[in-house]
């Protein structure tokens, strides 16, 4: 009964069916989303890419057409010939852009039968995301699915159009290259051609990026595939997409200004959501010290508050020892929950996962002041707390001691975590960002050596270059620390409702200062020719100053749909495991293509 293609031209997709269409012959083609026999008559939902409408097989009419109607199945393949018609009244379904019409089948051809799917095709369906994944072409046949995609199809083309607009360049980098620098694990893979060489897959097109700025390219985007092994998370895959691109001449606000106005765009074309500019900006200090993270979400108050001028001479050890060895004591209040203390017991064990030491709090309730650590405190300094704190009736301060890096780092996660629990981010609205100034370089306790923020060709500010040079001279390590981390960095950072989704520098476009940077970082001149050798030379023969930008393409788009996870707006994504569960990659592969590439598994 299963039929070829033949003659049958369809003319017109499903969800494209209206009124206008009323009275005309069609042919569509299709999935069977769904089949109701009410005897005498059968409805069959058909879906497409565009839609679905509804086919009606009316036995009196067409007894042939039933009986072949009458064993279709779900998910099956058919083609219907029919007319349109306008649905009976009472019977239209405004829900569906083909809800006021019909087809009328007068003939149906079966192209393909399917097997009882392992899930229904409806956006009810509970099945393990693994599932799904396994079986992503059924996956990709809901309707939220395949939304996603067709969104970031759009998002691409106007992406494309915007930078095709302002004059931007597109072109290809190599996914077969040498490493790149952005911090993470590479991806390698073996030569054949060379015995034990590898190349390696770009972390990002950065390096290449700087390249074309030094050959003249002056405006380059491309839409690139970037590749790196890290631990995954729901924001973050192996391979991801980056709105990657370069400007010539250009300062920070030029950049900045082009990615502005792209956001806008995308916003504007996809959402019709105004945003308006410049974007705020805010410092990597403030960002920081208010919010805990160098990614606020400012949807949100529990702002940070510093205390540590409060407890200098405090009988409480805990606050009065973080101060005396440089630390800070700081706090968030979660206004008005009167939280219970199963609750509070909650948030010290989350605390407490994250490293901290443990979490003080006091609690107002019935007018009454409850609190572990009241007992250790003087009058003035509960006093002290209940104003700076602004604290009322029903609120909760949580505090944390210790060092600068420790109180935010476990505060800003705790500030987030009440955020989630307590359902804090009020709206729908866009909370968009810049953050600036970042520090050049930071000190890595365990690699015992100073590490760049964002990467090596990251510019210090005008100005700072000559503390690069100062710090390389001093001795004193805890002196080095200091000069080197007052440096800033001429980088930004685009933050949107709390999550990272893009970042971008002006770079070092001198040899001497990218050397300065090299030493700093402690990595010798062998290491730095070995690594990024080509870049050092290019940089003698004439290169521009330059920046630019890149945009984490997955997230936006994630972020955009109002979704979790970038897992769905990417067609094939990885699992947490990094298993591709469609094609069960990675595997094994034989020993002949083992040999010819030169290795021996060891396992
Ligand atoms: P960066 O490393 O910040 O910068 O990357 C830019 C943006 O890419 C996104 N991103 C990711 N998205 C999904 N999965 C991942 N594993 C992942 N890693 C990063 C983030 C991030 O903001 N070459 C520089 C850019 C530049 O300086 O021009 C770079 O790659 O949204
Ligand atoms: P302790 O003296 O360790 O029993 O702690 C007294 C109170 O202070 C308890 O409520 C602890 O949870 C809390 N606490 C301990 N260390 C810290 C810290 N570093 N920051 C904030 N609170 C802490």
């Amino acid at each position: 009964m299963v039929e070829n293609l033949g003659d049958f031209r369809r003319d017109k997709y499903c969800g494209e069916i209206s009124l206008e269409d009323v009275g005309r012959e069609v042919r569509i083609c299709g999935w069977v989303h769904r089949v109701r026999n009410h005897g005498g008559v059968i409805f069959i939902d058909l879906r497409d890419r565009e839609g679905i409408v509804q086919v009606v097989v009316e036995e009196a009419k067409d007894p042939e057409v039933y009986e072949k109607a009458d064993s279709i199945r779900p998910e099956w393949v058919i083609g219907v010939r029919g007319e349109v018609r306008r649905r009976p009244e009472g019977t239209e379904n405004p829900k569906l852009k083909t809800g006021y019409v019909e087809v009328r089948a007068k003939e149906i051809r079966v192209f393909n039968t399917s097997e009882v799917p392992p899930f229904p095709v409806d956006e009810e369906t509970h099945v393990s995301e693994e599932t799904k994944l396994r079986y992503r072409y059924i996956d990709l046949r809901r309707e939220s699915m395949k939304e996603n995609l067709m969104f970031r199809h759009r998002f691409y083309q106007i992406t494309r159009r915007f930078f095709e607009e302002e004059g931007f360049v597109e072109i290809e980098t190599p996914f077969l290259t040498r490493s790149t620098p952005e911090g993470a694990r590479d991806f390698i893979v073996p030569s054949r051609l060379h015995p034990g060489k590898f190349y390696a897959l770009p972390q990002s097109p950065q390096l290449f990026k700087q390249i074309l700025m030094i050959a003249g390219f002056d405006r380059y985007f491309q839409i690139a595939r970037c590749f790196r092994d890290e631990d995954l998370r729901a924001d973050r895959q192996p391979e991801f997409t980056q709105i990657d691109f370069e400007m010539s001449f250009v300062r920070e606000e030029d950049v900045m200004e082009v990615a502005e106005k792209l956001v806008v765009r995308l916003f504007k074309d996809l959402l019709d959501i105004d945003l308006s500019r410049p974007f705020d900006r805010i410092t990597y200090e403030e960002a920081v010290s208010r919010y805990g993270t160098d990614k606020p979400d400012r949807r949100f108050g529990l702002e940070l508050v510093d205390l540590t001028d409060l407890f200098k001479e405090s009988e409480f050890n805990v606050f009065r020892s973080a101060v005396a060895s440089g630390g800070v004591v700081k706090a968030i209040n979660l206004k008005g929950r009167n939280p219970s203390r199963k609750d509070i017991d909650d948030l010290t064990v989350f605390v407490r996962g994250l490293g901290a030491k443990g979490l003080a709090w006091i609690k107002l309730d019935q007018g009454k002041v409850t609190s572990p650590i009241t007992k250790f405190l003087s009058q003035a300094e509960i006093e002290g707390v209940l104003r700076k704190m602004s604290a009322e009736e029903g609120d909760l301060i949580l505090f944390s001691a210790g060092s600068w890096q420790e109180v935010h780092r476990i505060l800003g996660a705790l500030r987030t975590h009440l955020a989630e629990k307590y359902d804090l981010v009020n709206g729908s609205g866009w909370d968009v960002l810049w953050v600036v100034d970042f520090p050049l370089m930071e000190w890595d306790e365990e690699e015992g050596r100073f590490v760049s923020l964002h990467h090596p060709f990251t510019a210090p500010k005008e100005g700072d270059e000559e503390k690069l040079r100062e710090a390389l001279k001093v001795e004193d390590l805890e002196e080095r620390k200091r000069i080197v981390h007052s440096v800033r960095a001429r980088a930004y950072d685009l933050v949107i409702n709390g999550e990272e989704v893009g970042g971008g520098s002006i770079r070092i476009h001198r040899r001497d200062i990218q050397d300065l940077v090299f030493r700093l970082l402690n990595i010798s001149e062998e290491e730095a020719q070995e690594k990024f050798g080509f870049l050092l030379e290019a940089l003698k023969f004439g290169a521009p100053p330059h920046g630019g930008f890149a945009f984490g393409l997955d997230r936006m788009v994630a972020l955009m749909r109002g979704l979790d996870s970038i897992r769905d707006v990417i067609a094939f994504p990885k699992t947490q495991k990094g298993i591709c569960m469609l094609t069960s990659a990675p595997d094994r592969v034989t020993p002949d293509q083992l040999r010819e590439v030169h290795i021996k598994v060891v396992e």
